[in-house]
Order: C-alpha cells, then sequence, then structure tokens
C-alpha cells in the first residue's frame, strides 16, 4: 500500500501541555494560569487535554497543584481532560478530583524507569495492574505511554522490540491506545518509522499515538513519517512548551502550532482552531515571560524564536 493512502484523513490531537509543557518549567507560575491554560485549550477546540498529575510532589512540584485544576471545570469538560497516575496513591486523587481518563506511563528502557518512577519496568506494570483494575471498575478511560521509544538518557540506544513488549502488555492491561515516547528527541523519521513497524506487529496501529519532543529539531519530520504509517493521533505542547523532569536536556513537545499548521497545509482534519491556538501559546508565553521556540508562533507573533 502506498504511504498515501496509508496516512490519515483526520488526526486527534492531544494537547499535553498543562502537563507535560508546565512539569518542568523553570519559570514560576500560577494555579490560576495553568487552570486558564487548560480552559483556552479547550476553547481552541481540543478534544483532548492532559490537565495534569498526581504524583509525587516531592519528585514533580510543579504539579502539586493538579486537583484544584480539576475542580475547575464541570462534568463536561473533564470528559476532555485526562490525568497522569503512577500508582494507586495517585489514582486516588484521580478518583476524587472526578477524572474520567487516566494515563499510566511506563517505559521502554529500564534505566529510565527507575530514574522516572523508581522501579524496573516489570515493577511498573505491577503497580499499573490494581491501578488498571480500579479505572476500569469505575468506567474510566486509560491512556497508556511508553518513554524512551527512540533513544534513552541513561542507557542510550533502545530496541524496537522492547517498545513493541511493553506496548502490548500496555494494551493487555486495558488502554484504549499507547503513546509512543521520543522523551528526549533523539529519533529521525527512518528510525520512528521502523519502530512504528515494529510496535504495530504485535498491537493495532490505529490505536497508537505518537509523542516528539524536539531537541534535535525532528519532531515535524518524524510525525510526517508517522502519519504515513498510517498512525492517526498525535500528541503536543502549546508554544512547544515542556521536558521530562528525569530525561536531562530534553526540549519541549512539538508544538501544537506547528502540527496543526502542518496538518493544514497536508489537508488532513484535525478541528482545532489556529487563531484560538496562536492566541493561547501568546498568552502562556507571556504569563512565562518567554519567547516563542514554535517557528509557527514565532511567524504569526511577529517574536523571534529563542
Ligand atoms: P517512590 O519514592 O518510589 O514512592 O516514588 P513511595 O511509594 O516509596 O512513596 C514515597 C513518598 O511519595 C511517600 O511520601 C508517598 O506518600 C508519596 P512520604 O512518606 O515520603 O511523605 N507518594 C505520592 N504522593 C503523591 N502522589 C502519589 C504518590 N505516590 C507516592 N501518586 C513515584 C514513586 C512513582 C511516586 C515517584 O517516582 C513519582 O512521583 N514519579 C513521577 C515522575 C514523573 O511524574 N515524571 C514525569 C512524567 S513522565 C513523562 O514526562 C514522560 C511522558 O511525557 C512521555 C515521554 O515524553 O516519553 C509521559
Ligand atoms: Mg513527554
Amino acid at each position: 500500500m502506498s504511504d498515501a493512502m496509508t496516512r490519515p484523513d483526520r488526526v486527534r490531537i492531544v494537547e499535553v501541555g498543562p502537563r507535560d509543557g508546565l512539569q518542568n518549567e523553570s519559570a514560576e507560575f500560577t494555579t490560576a494560569t495553568r487552570i486558564e491554560l487548560v480552559r483556552r485549550l479547550l476553547d481552541c477546540g481540543l478534544s483532548h487535554v492532559e490537565a495534569g498529575s498526581f504524583v509525587s510532589p516531592k519528585w514533580v512540584p510543579k504539579m502539586a497543584d493538579t486537583a484544584e485544576v480539576m475542580a475547575a471545570f464541570d462534568d463536561d469538560a473533564r470528559e476532555r481532560l485526562s490525568v497522569l497516575v503512577p500508582n494507586l496513591r495517585g489514582m486516588e486523587g484521580a478518583i476524587a478530583a472526578g477524572a474520567t481518563e487516566i494515563a499510566i506511563f511506563g517505559a521502554a528502557s529500564e534505566a529510565f524507569s527507575q530514574k522516572n518512577i523508581n522501579c524496573s519496568i516489570d515493577e511498573s506494570l505491577e503497580r499499573f495492574r490494581p491501578v488498571c483494575e480500579a479505572a476500569k471498575s469505575r468506567g474510566m478511560r486509560i491512556r497508556g505511554y511508553v518513554s524512551c521509544v527512540l533513544g534513552c538518557p541513561y542507557q542510550g540506544e533502545v530496541e524496537p522490540a522492547a517498545v513493541a513488549d511493553i506496548t502490548a502488555k500496555l494494551f493487555a492491561m486495558g488502554c484504549y491506545e499507547v503513546s509512543l515516547g521520543d522523551t528526549i528527541g533523539v529519533g529521525t523519521p527512518l528510525k520512528a518509522r521502523a519502530m512504528i513497524e515494529a510496535v504495530a506487529a504485535s498491537s493495532p496501529l490505529e490505536r497508537l499515538a505518537v509523542h516528539f519532543h524536539d531537541t534535535y529539531g525532528q519532531a515535524l519530520v518524524n510525525i510526517y513519517a508517522a502519519l504515513d504509517t498510517g498512525v492517526r493521533v498525535v500528541d503536543s505542547s502549546v508554544a512547544g512548551l515542556g521536558g521530562c523532569p528525569y530525561a536531562p536536556g530534553a526540549a519541549g513537545n512539538v508544538a501544537t502550532e506547528d502540527v496543526v499548521y502542518l496538518l493544514d497545509g497536508m489537508g488532513i482534519e484535525h478541528g482545532v482552531d489556529f487563531d484560538a491556538l496562536i492566541d493561547t501559546a501568546r498568552f502562556i508565553l507571556d504569563a512565562l515571560g518567554k519567547s516563542p521556540v514554535s517557528r509557527v508562533s514565532a511567524a504569526r507573533l511577529g517574536r523571534c524564536a529563542a
């Protein structure tokens, strides 16, 4: 089948800015700013916004107010929000906050798993099991993440077979979708494509998402390659905010406005209001006192990229 035939007509964008974007942000910001960011992103038409995480505040202090962020939204809005949950303690927080969707997050690299969630890959799956049972018994949706799919800051190369293995296990545990994370943004298109094809040999391609950080400026071209394999869900962060606290040197996620611009150019539907998105990028950049790293925002806002 040719790439033009496998490429989707419509892509769902999963906006991760309020979580991945802000979890490692060095500038100070208030809970009110994070709430306003989520509200504006929902108003842009994004069907899926990751609002925060119920993790240890000692590990990730910037997400400590996630319960307050969730409390600012009504049931309808919370249908479009999700939160990261690493263990049963986090699950209690997610349930109390009225979350309808959680995300569990594992890794294809043993070293990263230890640094990020303080346990091995197998132990992480054991921790996720009761979390998933609790979610399923309440009808909550479960999304899965696999980190370090194209390289690890601690162990270097990561084999596609390792990514395929944990992805299949996350689906078996009840995830409706698994997002493949290039946590440190080292991937390039041919490698990304080979990794996705390896994963799709044992997991459903139509339920895979891609999550590219843009450390080496390859995120958009990797997304282009992923779309050509038939992937139809893309994670991104408004204004290109982001980075993982346990992935030193990792840059932000690909900017949502850059993804929207690309999809528009390819004639792929996404349902996001581009002008409202640029306004939202301006809002959060002003709140953080930053210049855009997104080339699209820089062009639209008339500011130089940092
Ligand atoms: P631990 O120290 O092994 O856990 O951390 P523990 O069970 O021994 O508990 C230690 C302390 O943390 C205790 O408190 C617990 O109560 C508390 P103390 O007695 O010391 O006062 N605790 C919690 N508090 C609040 N919420 C909780 C919770 N659990 C325990 N859920 C743990 C294990 C998983 C908690 C820790 O390692 C952690 O929080 N890690 C989170 C790391 C994180 O959030 N990383 C960023 C997200 S992943 C990412 O960005 C990648 C992604 O974007 C995809 C990609 O780019 O690849 C998703
Ligand atoms: Mg990430």
